[in-house]
């Protein structure tokens, strides 16, 4: 089952947007499968977005997603990495479309809310990155072992 990495910034979490969020994917179908509340260290955003640390932002990137809590997840469904990707919209969210997520909620580039892995090269290396496999729940042993 194909998983992405996805997470509610610390502008997402200050404004009480977890549940709005994690209700959009859960209604379109797909599967929580790990999540957690966490304050992210310097060294791991570094880590996160180290294919960024050449750009003009990556010093101010690091000052923000480390300014405050981070609701880490991961999710599981098919395509899920590009249908949460459309989820999200834009980077940018000015030109983020209404009904996505940055469209609805987000105003600038530098606080635009959610993170979504771009690739199941970057998905993979993500996950590993924040969760370790104990972390991730698989649902076809929980849904049998209650139904039967
Ligand atoms: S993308 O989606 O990777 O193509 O977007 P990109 O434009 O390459 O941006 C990579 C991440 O950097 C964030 N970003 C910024 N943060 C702060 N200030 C400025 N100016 C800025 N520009 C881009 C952008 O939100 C991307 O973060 P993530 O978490 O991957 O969405």
């Amino acid at each position: 089952m194909e998983k992405t990495f996805l997470m509610v910034k610390p502008d997402g979490v200050q404004r009480g947007l977890i549940g709005e969020i994690v209700s959009r994917f859960e209604k379109k179908g797909f599967q929580l499968v790990g999540a957690k509340l966490m304050t992210i260290s310097k060294e791991l955003a570094e880590q996160h977005y180290g294919e960024h640390k050449e750009r003009p932002f990556f010093g101010d990137l690091v000052e923000f997603i480390t300014s405050g809590p981070v609701f880490a997840m991961v999710w599981q469904g098919e395509n899920v990495i590009h249908t949460a990707r459309q989820m999200m919209g834009s980077t940018n969210p000015k030109d983020a479309v209404q009904g996505t997520i940055r469209g609805d909620f987000g105003l600038t580039v530098g606080k635009n809310i959610i993170h979504g892995s771009d690739s199941t090269e970057s998905a993979e290396r993500e996950i590993s990155l924040f969760f370790k496999d104990a972390e991730l729940e698989e649902y076809s042993k929980l849904i049998n072992s209650w139904i039967y």
